[in-house]
C-alpha cells in the first residue's frame, strides 16, 4: 500500500510517500481502507521526536491516529462490523498507529460508524479532537448554568468543546482572536475574549471550569478566574505544573489525555447527525502532501483543521 513513512525524527521533510506491505487484521481487529486521515498538532510533535515519540518508539513509522474509511475485512471474532461499513476512529492512541496510509488494522472497539450525514473528510477530522472535547466535558461533569472558560476556543479541540459544553447547558466563554469571534458565536459561545488584546483575567471571573488548550502562562493565570472548588483541565502536556499553586487556592486540577473510545465516537456521531455538532475543516490535501500540511501547521497562523485525502474517489 501507499503510505507516508518517516525513517527518522525531524522536520516535515522526513515525511516521505512510500510503498509498504498491507497490514493484516489479527483476531478482534478490522482492516480499514482509509479514505481520509485527520492531521493534529500531536502528529507534528511526535514526528520531530517530542509528543508521544517515546511511546510510539523509534522510526521507521507511519504517522497519524485519525481515520475515516470503509471496512475491507474483519478479523476472527469481530461482531460489530462487516466489509463495506463506513467507520471512523482514533486508532491505538497514544501508541504507534499509522493512518497516513491506504490501510490500517484497528481493534474493532476503537471504531464506530461514521456520522451518516457527513462525508469521510469531516469524519476524519473528528476523532482525536472530538473525543478530547467529549472526554474533558465528561471528566469535568459540566452541569447546566456552570461558567466554562475555554482557551483556544476556535481551534480543533476548542470549537467542539464549545458545542459539547453548550449542549450540557453551560455558559461558555471562549478565547480566540477577534476574527474568529463570529464563528464562536455561531457555535453557541456566550462570550468571547480576544487574548491578543485583553488579559482574559481582566475580562472574566467566577468561572467554574477552565479548559486550557494553550499551556504556558495561560495555565497559571487561569487560576485567577477560578474560585475555591473550581476545576482546571490542562490539555497540552508539559510545564508549568499548576498543581501546587492550585491546591493552595482550593482549585482542582485534572490533566487529560484522550483515549480511543467507540462509545464517545458514537455519541459524537449522533450529535453530528442531529445537527448539534459541527466539525470545521478548512483544508484538504492529497496524502502525498503530508509534509506541506505539517509545514503549514507548524508555521502558525493557519486557521482550522486540515485533512489528508487518501482516496479522492470516495472522499466526496
Ligand atoms: N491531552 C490530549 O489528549 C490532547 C488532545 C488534543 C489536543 N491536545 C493539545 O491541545 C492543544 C490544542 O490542540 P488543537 O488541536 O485544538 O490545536 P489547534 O487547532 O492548532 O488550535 C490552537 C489555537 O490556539 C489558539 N491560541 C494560540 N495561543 C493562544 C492563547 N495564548 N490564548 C488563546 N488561544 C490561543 C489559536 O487560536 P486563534 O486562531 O483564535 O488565535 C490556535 O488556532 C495542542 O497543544 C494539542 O497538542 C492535547
Amino acid at each position: 500500500m501507499r503510505a507516508i513513512q518517516q525513517d527518522r525524527y525531524g522536520g516535515p521533510e522526513v515525511l516521505r510517500l512510500t510503498e509498504v506491505p498491507d497490514p493484516e487484521p489479527i483476531p478482534t481487529e478490522v482492516l480499514v481502507r482509509i479514505v481520509a486521515a485527520g492531521v493534529n498538532p500531536i502528529d507534528g510533535k511526535t514526528r520531530s521526536g517530542g509528543g508521544f515519540a517515546p511511546v510510539v518508539g523509534p522510526p521507521p513509522f507511519i504517522p497519524g491516529w485519525d481515520l475515516s474509511g470503509v471496512v475491507a475485512e474483519t478479523g476472527y471474532g469481530v461482531t460489530r462490523f462487516r466489509p463495506g461499513d463506513e467507520v471512523y476512529g482514533l486508532a491505538f492512541f497514544p501508541r504507534r498507529a499509522g493512518t497516513y496510509a491506504e490501510y490500517i488494522s484497528v481493534p474493532s472497539r476503537q471504531l464506530a460508524r461514521k456520522p451518516a450525514t457527513v462525508g469521510h473528510v469531516p469524519a476524519a477530522a473528528l476523532p482525536l479532537v472530538g473525543l478530547t472535547a467529549w472526554q474533558l466535558v465528561e471528566a469535568a461533569d459540566v452541569r447546566p448554568g456552570q461558567r466554562v472558560l475555554i482557551h483556544a476556543a476556535a481551534g480543533g479541540v476548542g470549537h467542539l468543546a464549545v458545542q459539547i459544553a453548550k449542549a450540557r447547558g453551560a455558559y461558555v466563554i471562549g478565547t480566540a482572536r477577534t476574527e474568529r469571534h463570529a464563528f464562536l458565536r455561531e457555535l453557541g459561545a456566550d462570550e468571547t475574549v480576544d487574548y491578543t488584546t485583553i488579559r482574559f483575567e481582566d475580562a472574566v471571573d467566577q468561572v467554574d471550569v477552565v479548559v486550557d488548550l494553550v499551556g504556558g502562562d495561560t495555565r497559571l493565570r487561569s487560576l485567577d478566574v477560578l474560585g475555591r472548588g473550581g476545576l482546571l483541565i490542562p490539555v497540552p502536556r508539559g510545564e508549568p505544573d499548576p498543581t501546587g499553586p492550585a491546591a493552595k487556592r482550593g482549585i482542582r486540577v485534572l490533566p487529560i489525555i484522550v483515549e480511543p473510545d467507540h462509545v464517545g465516537l458514537a455519541g459524537l456521531a449522533a450529535m453530528v447527525d442531529a445537527g448539534a455538532l459541527r466539525v470545521s475543516v478548512t483544508a484538504t490535501r492529497p496524502l502525498a502532501e503530508a509534509a506541506d500540511v505539517h509545514r503549514a501547521m507548524e508555521a502558525g497562523g493557519a486557521v482550522g483543521k486540515t485533512v489528508l485525502v487518501v482516496d479522492p474517489a470516495q472522499a466526496g
